[in-house]
C-alpha cells in the first residue's frame, strides 16, 4: 500500500511519519519511509538545487522539472521496488504537492503539469493521501518557531502559499476515494490518532478488495 502526507508548511506531516511507521512495524508490517523531494543520492542532490535559497532566478518551469526529475528517480530506485515486495511505503509529500506548489502556487496549466507528473511517475498514484491542513499563518509561523529547514519555497509570498492550500483542499474534494483531510490544527496527539484510524480503516478495505483474488 502507497500511503502520502500532504500539507502546507507547518501542517506537521514530518512529525508524524515516523511514529506513523514505527506503529505500523509494530503491527507486523513492513514499512518504508522516505520525503520528497529526495529519498535517493540524486534526489537529494537535486533537492539541494531546488531548496537553494540562492537560486532566486529559478523559473517556475525549472522548479516543476527538477521535482518530476527527482520524483522519477525515487519511483523506480525505491518506491516501486517497495511496493512490488509488499512493503507498505509513506511518503512525506509526493506528486500531489507538484499540483499544488507549482500547479496552484505558480498558477500553471494543470493538464501540463499533470503530464509531467505522469511521465515521471509511469503512473504511479498512491493508494491513500491524507492532507495535514493548517491554517497558512500558523503553518508559516510553526515553521519560523520550530526552526526547521527554511527553504526558498517558504520564502514565497503569503498569496502563493494560500493557493497552495486552496489547490489542496480542492484535490481533496475532487477526488474523495483517495484523500481524506484531517485537521492538523488540533493537538498533535489528537492527529496521530485520527491517522492511524484512517491508515486502519484503508487497510482493511484493502484487505477486503484483496480476498476474492487470493481465494480465487
Ligand atoms: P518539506 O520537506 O518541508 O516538506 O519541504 C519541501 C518543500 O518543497 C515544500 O516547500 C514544498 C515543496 N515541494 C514542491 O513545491 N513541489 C513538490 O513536488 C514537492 C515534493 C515539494
Amino acid at each position: 500500500m502507497f500511503i502520502t502526507l500532504e500539507g502546507p508548511e507547518g501542517s506537521g506531516k514530518t512529525s508524524h511519519l515516523q511514529p506513523l511507521a514505527e506503529w505500523l512495524a509494530g503491527k507486523g508490517y513492513r514499512v518504508h519511509t522516505a520525503r520528497e523531494p529526495g529519498g535517493t543520492s540524486i534526489s537529494e542532490q537535486i533537492r539541494a538545487v531546488i531548496h537553494d535559497l540562492k537560486n532566486t532566478e529559478m523559473h517556475p518551469h525549472t522548479e516543476t522539472l527538477l521535482y518530476q526529475a527527482a520524483r522519477a528517480q525515487i519511483v523506480e530506485q525505491v518506491i516501486r521496488p517497495k511496493l512490488a515486495k509488499g512493503y507498505i511505503v509513506l511518503c512525506d509529500r509526493y506528486a500531489d504537492s507538484t499540483l499544488a506548489y507549482q500547479g496552484y502556487g505558480h498558477q500553471q496549466n494543470l493538464e501540463e503539469v499533470r503530464a509531467l507528473i505522469r511521465y515521471a511517475t509511469g503512473g504511479l498514484v498512491p493508494d491513500l493521501t491524507i492532507l495535514l491542513d493548517v491554517d497558512v499563518e500558523v503553518g508559516l509561523k510553526r515553521k519560523t518557531k520550530n526552526d526547521t529547514e527554511w527553504n526558498r519555497l517558504d520564502a514565497y509570498d503569503l498569496e502563493f502559499h494560500q493557493r497552495v492550500q486552496a489547490g489542496y483542499l480542492e484535490m481533496a474534494k475532487q477526488e474523495p476515494g483517495r484523500w481524506v483531510v484531517v485537521d492538523a490544527g488540533k493537538e498533535w496527539e489528537k492527529v496521530q490518532k485520527q491517522l492511524r484510524r484512517i491508515i486502519l480503516k484503508k487497510q482493511a478495505e484493502s484487505e477486503i478488495r484483496l480476498t476474492p483474488q487470493t481465494l480465487r
